[in-house]
């Protein structure tokens, strides 16, 4: 890795984020969950971060995200903000640290701001959770809303399927989107809503950015799960995810090498060691005995 002090960017704010769009540049965005990829995220010039609850999925190994507390999400929060000091970063609220009330969302967003240096939070849902944005907004943390696909209700969705097909299901999500907006989210992100409806959303929003995942390319931006960019969440890899690097087939070609190689020996050679000066060695045999 080059010198953390060598390549720092400017760190984007909020009317940053706006100038771009507005500008027509579309913004970058990962999820990433540890220390040294969010120091190569950042040094790739990512414009932002998402410590997304799918770590539950891709760092902890469950099946979904519902098991995934704030104490699992702060610690790698925090090793992201340590690896990307100038990017800005939107922690993930996991399930049930909202939803139950105004002031359990307050009190949550709170520990991402407070304990782990994030710049804004991201919730699911649509006009329900409307006013659990406007009193995070309202206690001065940036708030990203999250429609179409929302993992945590998966259950209630039908699974995890394109969300917004019928005119019937899209008109739920481009009046969701504008409640968000109103109820003060900067951001929403699209998770598997068609081309068109995230156009439409798109160019009705006034205020807020809005950013896709797999939904097109006429948001704002565009988001992606880190892990399965580099093939290294070996359950399923979703229609919507580009392959940028077989990272997980190098990593296990490597894992399968030094297998063979400590079992041959041919693993360490001298320069995988330290050795003793003679003369030392020697005076330890004769101390020894
Ligand atoms: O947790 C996460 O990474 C997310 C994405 C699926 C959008 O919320």
């Amino acid at each position: 890795m080059a010198d953390p002090k060598s390549e720092q960017k400017k760190k984007l704010a909020l009317p940053d984020l706006f100038k771009k769009a507005s500008h027509g540049e579309a913004i970058s965005w990962l999820t990433c969950y540890d220390y040294p990829t969010a120091y190569l995220q950042e040094q790739a010039g990512i414009d932002m971060i998402l410590v997304g609850d799918s770590l539950g999925m891709t760092i902890l190994g469950y099946d979904g995200t519902l098991p995934v507390t704030m104490d699992d999400m702060i610690p790698h929060a925090a090793a992201v903000r340590r690896g990307a000091p100038n990017t800005f970063i939107i922690g993930d609220m996991p399930y049930m640290t909202y939803q139950p009330s105004v002031e359990t969302a307050i009190r949550n967003a709170g520990r991402f701001m407070a304990e782990a240096g994030c710049d804004a939070i991201k919730l699911e849902g649509g006009g329900e959770m409307a006013d659990r944005i406007h009193g995070i907004v309202s206690a001065g943390i940036p708030a990203v809303g999250h429609l179409g696909l929302t993992p945590q209700s998966a259950s209630m969705l039908g699974g995890f399927r394109v969300q917004g097909k019928s005119a019937a299901m899209a008109k739920k999500i481009v009046d969701d989107a504008k409640l968000l907006e109103k109820a003060g989210a900067f951001m929403i992100l699209l998770e598997m809503v068609p081309d068109r409806v995230c156009k439409l959303i798109t160019e009705r929003s006034k205020d807020c950015l809005i950013m896709s995942l797999g939904s097109g390319p006429s948001a704002h931006g565009q988001l992606l799960i880190f892990h399965d960019m580099f093939g290294l969440y070996p359950k399923f890899k979703p229609k919507m995810a580009k392959v940028y690097g077989n990272a997980g087939e190098v990593i296990l070609n490597g894992l399968q090498s030094y297998v063979r190689e400590v079992g041959s020996k041919a693993f360490p050679q001298p320069e995988n060691y330290f050795s003793m000066k003679d003369d030392e060695y020697n005076e330890l045999l004769q101390t020894l005995g």
